[in-house]
C-alpha cells in the first residue's frame, strides 16, 4: 500500500449517473487486474474504494457511478484537482488459472476491472469472451472498448431495451474455460450457481478502514473469515462460504 498524490486529467459522464476519471501519478504497483484505490474525500472520514480500470504508464483510470455523498463529490472536480490515494490495494485475479478460453461477467460497476483483466488476458493470446450486464440500454458503457480489444462482447438488459434480455447468467456461453466475475452480490451468488467452471469472484462490499484494520468487511469462507480488503477483493469459487 501507497500513499501518493494524483491530479485529474479528465473527469466526465459516461451514462447516467456514471462516470469515468482519468488520474496521473505515481501508478508503481497497480497492474494486477482486480486491485483498487481508496480515495480520500474532504470532510468524509472514510476513504472511497473504487477498483482499477486500467493503468498506463502514469494515468490511472477509474470509472464510478454516483451512489453518496463521496462520488457525488467526484463527479463535480473538474481537471488539474488533487486527490490523495492508496494504492497498490488488493490481491487481484489470479491470471494463470485462466486456460484458453475465459469469461469476464461484470454487474453495472463490477464491469470497470474487468477491462484492464481483458486487455492482459488478450495480451497473452486468449479467446476472452464478455457478459455485461445493465439494467437498461442507456446505462451500457464500454461495449465498444472491450470489443476493440478483441473479445466476444454480449451485452444483457434486464428490460430487454438492448442485448439479451435478462441477467448476466442469461448471456453466458456454453463453452469457457475458466471465469472472472465482479458485480452485486444477487450477481455474484446466481453466478455461482450457472457457473460450470472453476472461477474468481472480486467482491464490492461495503468497507471502512480499507486496509485490514476494522474487520467490517468480512466474508467467511472453508479457511475461516476473510477480509475483502486485505485478503480479497478477488476470493475462489471454492473457498467462499455464500451466506443466504
Ligand atoms: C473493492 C471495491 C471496489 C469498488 N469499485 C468500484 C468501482 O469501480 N466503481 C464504483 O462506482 N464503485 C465501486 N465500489 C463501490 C464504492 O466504493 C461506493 O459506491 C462508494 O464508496 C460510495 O461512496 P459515497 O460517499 O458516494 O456513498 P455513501 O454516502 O457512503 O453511500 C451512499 C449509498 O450507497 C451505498 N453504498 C456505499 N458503498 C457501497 C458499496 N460498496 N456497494 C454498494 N452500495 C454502497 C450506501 O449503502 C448508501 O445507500 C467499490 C467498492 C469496493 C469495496
Ligand atoms: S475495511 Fe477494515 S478490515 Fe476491511
Amino acid at each position: 500500500m501507497k500513499k501518493s498524490v494524483f491530479r485529474i486529467k479528465e473527469n466526465r459522464r459516461i451514462a447516467p449517473l456514471t462516470f469515468l476519471m482519468v488520474l496521473e501519478g505515481d501508478c508503481y504497483g497497480m497492474d494486477r487486474p482486480g486491485q483498487f484505490v481508496n480515495i480520500r474525500m474532504d470532510g468524509l472520514f472514510l476513504r472511497r474504494p473504487i477498483s482499477v480500470c486500467d493503468v498506463m504508464d502514469d494515468e490511472l483510470t477509474l470509472i464510478y457511478k454516483t451512489v453518496g455523498k463521496g462520488t457525488h463529490a467526484m463527479s463535480e472536480m473538474g481537471s488539474g484537482v488533487e486527490l490523495s490515494l492508496l494504492t497498490g490495494l488488493g490481491n487481484g485475479y489470479d491470471l494463470t488459472k485462466s486456460g484458453d478460453a475465459p469469461l469476464l461477467l461484470g454487474g453495472g460497476v463490477g464491469v470497470p476491472p474487468l477491462y484492464i483483466l481483458a486487455r492482459k488476458l488478450r495480451q497473452e493470446g486468449k479467446e476472452v469472451s464478455v457478459v455485461l450486464g445493465f439494467n437498461s440500454a442507456e446505462e451500457i458503457f464500454f461495449e465498444k472498448e472491450f470489443k476493440d480489444l478483441g473479445c466476444d462482447v454480449t451485452v444483457t438488459t434486464v428490460d430487454g431495451s438492448y442485448g439479451v434480455r435478462g441477467f448476466v447468467t442469461d448471456g453466458m456461453p456454453e463453452h469457457y474455460s475458466y471465469f472472472y466475475t465482479c458485480g452485486p452480490e444477487p450477481m455474484l451468488k446466481a453466478v455461482k450457481k450457472a457457473s460450470v467452471t472453476s472461477g474468481q469472484f472480486s467482491f464490492e462490499e461495503r468497507m471502512g478502514c480499507g486496509f485490514g484494520a476494522c474487520m467490517g468487511c468480512t466474508c467467511r469462507t472453508v479457511t475461516g473469515y476473510k477480509r475483502i480488503c486485505k485478503d480479497g477483493p478477488v476470493l475462489e469459487k471454492e473457498e467462499i462460504l455464500w451466506e443466504d
